[in-house]
């Protein structure tokens, strides 16, 4: 006997289009950021070869982080499951968690319009690594290549004069001043350590996001791919959440 269809609008463009970005983004930032960690490995040498592959890594860098701050507003702004109230867990959080436990083991799955308890889960700990990312990579990008929007400030700070910090270049000793370039570099490392776990981080979860979303579809049969391509969810039981 085949059940009733039900279709429902879940995702709405702003946040399809931000998924679809950040996805693109985000692979091409792990692809740049893996041949910068495997450069002696690639035989990949010199200075301005470092530099070009950091700037490509920084541009990219700047569409993410874009379209990450267009994502937080709009998770102000927007309703529904675009809201942020949809990935931070509410009130009663913990007892639809138990449920979601409790009928995934009996075998009846259940079926939600936006993230499953778990997901939600996920969802917020990914965010949180994108923000860390975002922060740290800026960060980086102006303390190691003189990039926007910090690198004018670092100039000024490691310059010998006020004058010459506009002619300073990256990786050039040229008018630095070596004692605040020394203060610079202890700033600036934890920063890159951050950066570095929070892309494993992220690998990992993106590894565990792509898993569960492929289960939940053979399991459930709700095709959760199209429904962040069309936005909308077609469900055979009634969801356990509400729009
Ligand atoms: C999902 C987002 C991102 C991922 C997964 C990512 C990944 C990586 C990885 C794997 C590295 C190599 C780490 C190393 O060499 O120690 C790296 C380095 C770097 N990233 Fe990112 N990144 C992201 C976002 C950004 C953003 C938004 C910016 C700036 C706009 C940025 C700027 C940099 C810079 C400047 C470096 C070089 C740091 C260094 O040489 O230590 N990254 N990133």
């Amino acid at each position: 006997m085949s059940a009733l269809l039900t279709s429902y609008k879940v995702w709405d463009r702003p946040t399809r289009i931000f998924h679809w970005i950040n996805f693109l983004s985000v692979i091409s930032l792990i692809f740049i950021g893996l041949i910068m960690l495997f450069k002696p490995e690639l035989g990949i040498s010199g200075t301005p070869a470092k530099i070009a592959i950091k700037a490509v890594h920084i541009v990219i860098g700047y569409i993410f982080v874009i379209n990450l701050i267009v994502r937080l507003v709009w998770s102000v702004v927007g309703k529904g499951f675009a809201s942020w109230r949809a990935i931070v867990p509410q009130k009663g959080y913990f007892k639809q968690l138990a449920q979601f436990r409790q009928l995934s083991k009996t075998g009846d799955e259940p079926q939600y319009l936006g993230h499953n308890p778990l997901a939600k889960l996920a969802m917020l700990a990914i965010y949180l690594l994108l923000i860390t990312l975002a922060i740290t990579g800026l960060v980086r990008a102006g303390t190691d290549i003189y990039y926007p929007p910090f690198g004018d400030a670092v100039r000024h700070y490691v310059a010998d004069t006020p004058a010459n910090a506009p002619l300073l270049q990256p990786y050039d000793k040229t008018h630095v001043n070596p004692q605040q370039m020394q203060q610079l570099k202890v700033f600036k490392k934890p920063f890159g350590k951050v950066h570095l776990w929070a892309a494993y981080l992220l690998m990992f979860m993106i590894v565990l996001h792509i898993f569960f979303v492929v289960r939940t579809e053979i399991k459930t049969k709700v095709s959760l791919v199209s429904a962040m391509i069309n936005g909308n969810k077609i469900l055979n039981k009634p969801p356990q959440d509400k729009q």
